[in-house]
């Protein structure tokens, strides 16, 4: 067969850095105040303006230094401990319920949608019936009796999940909401954009999010209560930030963490932020024209615009159905390398993972659309920053493999 494979290698994702960016961060490096400052609360504030809608409660963001620590920080402000247990999915990062193991807490995992992968309001009933007991009012493991305190659903690749049905199921039993967000900025969720929904919600600014501060996270709430406490847990319990202590005294009122975000990070944040919305149309450009390009090649399934809001574009995942499609998953991935297109798997379900195979039992029958999923998904490049050569390159490459 004769194959074109591209000069360079394409990953499947890279950041897009401009050069205002790299202009504000230089200020910050030659202005002497480098760690947590100035431009952390200017960056906070324009987050909050850009998240919050006119008809809703004031948002609080905080900072922080990634989404495990906001999600880490979350947990802690609601009281979570030893005896709790908390509400995720099984396809999703290991930070999600990795969180929930720092407190020697117990995950419990739903199934996924079929069609696109999230968390829903049935698959969370489902699993609250199969999976937990009710006892005035409140949840509780079957397995191990602890008290489940919170629902983290995870908006996979960007597809903002059903929150009006998953917040309801939590308020019926008392139970926060964390949305873990990582991959959802910026998208919407019937006319109102993620990070205004639950009673948490982590972004991630990792180095291949929508956007960026190499490392680096925002959590935003609409609790100022809970806003301030995770102020001064995300830096050592100190009741004061460093920036706002003209004096020498300070208070340590909690054991707090070391997750703040330094001025450095958040300079290139506050740029990224103004370029978020040409950064996102360009990724929905680049995913509209691989729909377009590939719905009718067999046995490939494609992830489409969300219907309810926004789909933000983290991330363009699609399915091979190894009965109907000319070739399998691993050969796509291995046939795009040949060609020096990247590709990855998001993601491999949690209950594959030796850690919580042996730490909790999952059965993988209880998880039919996950194991499905982890058979046939493949994740191919998306990012703000491709040419349209790269574009062109990965549509003849995907046709060229499976038709
Ligand atoms: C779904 C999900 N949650 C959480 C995280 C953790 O993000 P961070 O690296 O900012 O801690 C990631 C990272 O990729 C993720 O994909």
């Amino acid at each position: 067969m004769i194959r074109t494979a591209r000069k360079t290698f394409l990953p499947f994702a890279l950041p897009t850095i401009s050069e205002e960016a790299i202009e504000e961060v230089t200020q910050v490096l030659r202005s002497g105040w480098i760690t947590s400052g100035p431009k952390v609360k200017q960056f906070e504030m324009e987050f909050s303006d850009y998240i919050q809608s006119s008809n809703h409660n004031t948002i609080e963001s905080v900072a922080v230094s990634s989404a495990t620590a906001g999600l880490h920080l979350a947990l802690s402000a609601i009281g979570f401990d030893r005896d709790s247990a908390a509400i995720t999915t099984s396809v999703t990062f290991t930070a999600s319920a990795e969180v929930i193991c720092y407190f020697d807490g117990e995950p419990i995992l739903t199934d996924v949608s079929g069609s696109n992968n999230n968390m829903t309001g049935e698959l969370l009933l489902q699993t609250i019936d199969q999976f937990c007991k009710i006892k005035d009012g409140k949840l509780y493991s079957k397995k191990t009796g602890k008290h489940v305190k919170a629902i983290i659903p995870v908006h996979i690749a960007g597809d903002p999940c059903e929150m009006e049905e998953i917040i309801s199921i939590a308020r019926k039993f008392n139970l926060y909401v964390i949305e873990d967000a990582a991959h959802a900025f910026p998208a919407v969720y019937k006319n109102q954009m993620i990070g205004t929904w639950g009673d948490f919600t982590v972004f991630s600014f990792y180095a291949t999010k929508g956007i960026t501060t190499g490392e680096g996270g925002m959590l935003t709430t609409s609790n100022k209560k809970f806003a301030d406490a995770i102020r001064r847990s995300r830096l050592h319990g100190i009741n004061k930030q460093a920036f706002d202590r003209p004096s020498w005294y300070y208070e340590v009122t909690d054991t707090g963490f070391k997750y703040n975000m330094p001025d450095i990070a958040a300079a290139l944040g506050i740029v990224q932020l103004k370029e978020a919305h040409s950064f996102w149309n360009r990724r929905e450009e680049i995913a509209l024209r691989y729909i377009n390009e590939w719905k009718s090649i067999p046995g490939l399934k494609l992830p489409h615009a969300t219907e309810n809001g926004r789909h933000s574009w983290h991330l363009f995942r699609i399915e091979l159905d190894p009965s109907i499609a000319k070739v399998g998953r691993d050969s796509l991935c291995e046939e795009l390398k040949d060609r020096n297109i990247g590709s990855s798997l998001h993601f491999i379900p949690l209950f594959e993972h030796s850690y919580y195979k042996k730490k909790f039992n999952y059965l993988r029958d209880h998880y039919p659309n996950a194991c499905q999923m982890y058979d046939r998904c493949l994740s191919l490049p998306l990012f703000a920053g491709m040419t349209d050569s790269d574009v062109e390159d990965v549509v003849t490459a995907v046709k060229s493999i499976l038709i």
